[in-house]
């Protein structure tokens, strides 16, 4: 297959790069790098199927035209976290809207599948727990994550539209909490978050009373989730939530990222972000009997490589 990949620089799009060529697929990456970085895709740079396009996927997908028809788009570009999409509101709203738009003109044209990367955030502060596929949410249109939750509601109307009204075969994942190698250290996010302060020596600032819950996903467990849903016949318009059903309080996750990265914990509070939701965690019934998929790393397993990888990248106590 050849596969168009939209933030391929990113920590999910240079991971499903790489799986997708271990595959066997050729690879179009495509990436702005307003989040992402080059060290992300330097391992395959030059040695293998793999094209790069430094290119924003807001604007009209020109370069398309020098590049062979895909078989697969598969839409990842976007601002992920909320320090990420909070200094570039306009830019994430853009890049889920218009980004979305170009995917669809494209597969109407050469009969590609489209997959479109949502988020459990379209669940907002969710008032079902565990959330499953069928709630609407409950999201501010109006708050500081607005940008983001919206944006990718509006991605999945659009794709859902063009299933219907032009046919195509479109598929939404929505992803819950990822962690893994290559996030980025200051996206503000919880898990870079510990495991620098940690190797630091820095305390842990947990935000709120540490009670909310959160469950992780370790990122080989979603793009093998991601790529069943892409690749699987008949899965036309279906949309499917992938994540890691076990959950945690935040602060068992700073007792567990202490534990591992053997150090001692040291915690300090923190006022709660705006519209921080209290718990999430996905129903992901439909994940198994729909593709068969399941997570197989566990919290302690995939926090060793993790904690590797922040090892490298920066400076320890
Ligand atoms: N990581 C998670 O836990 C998580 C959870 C839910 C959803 N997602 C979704 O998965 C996708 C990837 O997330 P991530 O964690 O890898 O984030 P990331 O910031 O590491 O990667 C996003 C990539 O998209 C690129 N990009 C952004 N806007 C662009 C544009 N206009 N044109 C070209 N490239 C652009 C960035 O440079 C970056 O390389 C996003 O769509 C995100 O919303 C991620």
């Amino acid at each position: 297959m050849n596969v168009f990949v939209t933030g391929a620089a990113g920590f999910l799009g240079s991971h499903l790069v790489d799986r997708l060529l271990a595959d066997g697929d050729r690879v179009v990456g495509i990436d702005n790098y307003v989040t992402g970085s080059r060290a992300n895709l330097a391992h395959i740079r030059g040695s293998q199927p793999f094209t790069f396009i430094q290119a924003d996927v807001s604007q009209p997908w020109t370069w398309a035209a020098s590049s062979e028809n895909p078989d697969l788009i598969m839409h990842f570009a976007s601002p992920a976290s909320p320090v990420d999409y909070g200094r570039e509101p306009l830019a994430t709203l853009a890049v889920n809207a218009l980004g979305i738009m170009h995917a669809v003109a494209l597969a109407d044209k050469t009969k590609a599948r489209v997959l479109f990367a949502s988020t459990s955030e379209t669940y907002g502060d969710p008032l079902e727990h565990p959330q499953r596929e069928s709630y609407w949410g409950n999201v501010n249109p109006v708050g500081v994550r607005a940008c983001y939750d919206e944006a990718k509601r509006y991605g999945e109307a659009y794709l859902t539209s063009a299933v219907r009204k032009l046919g195509i075969d479109g598929r939404i994942v929505r992803i819950f909490n990822t962690y893994g190698p290559r996030m980025q250290p200051g996206d503000g996010r919880v898990i870079p978050n510990f495991c620098l302060s940690a190797l630091q020596g820095r305390p842990l600032t947990v935000y709120g009373d540490g009670r909310q819950t959160r469950s992780f996903c370790y990122v080989d467990d979603l793009i093998d989730g991601i790529v069943r849903l892409a690749r699987g016949p008949g899965l036309q318009g279906k949309l499917v939530n992938i994540g890691n059903p076990i959950e945690f309080t935040i602060e068992e996750l700073a007792r567990i990222v202490a534990e591992v990265a053997d150090v001692p914990l040291h915690m300090v509070p923190h006022d709660l972000p705006p519209d921080d939701p209290t718990r999430r965690k996905p129903d992901i019934t439909l994940a198994r009997t729909l593709l068969g998929w399941e997570p197989n790393v566990g919290l302690r397993e995939g926090l060793v490589s993790t904690l590797d990888y922040f090892r490298e990248l920066t400076p320890v106590a």
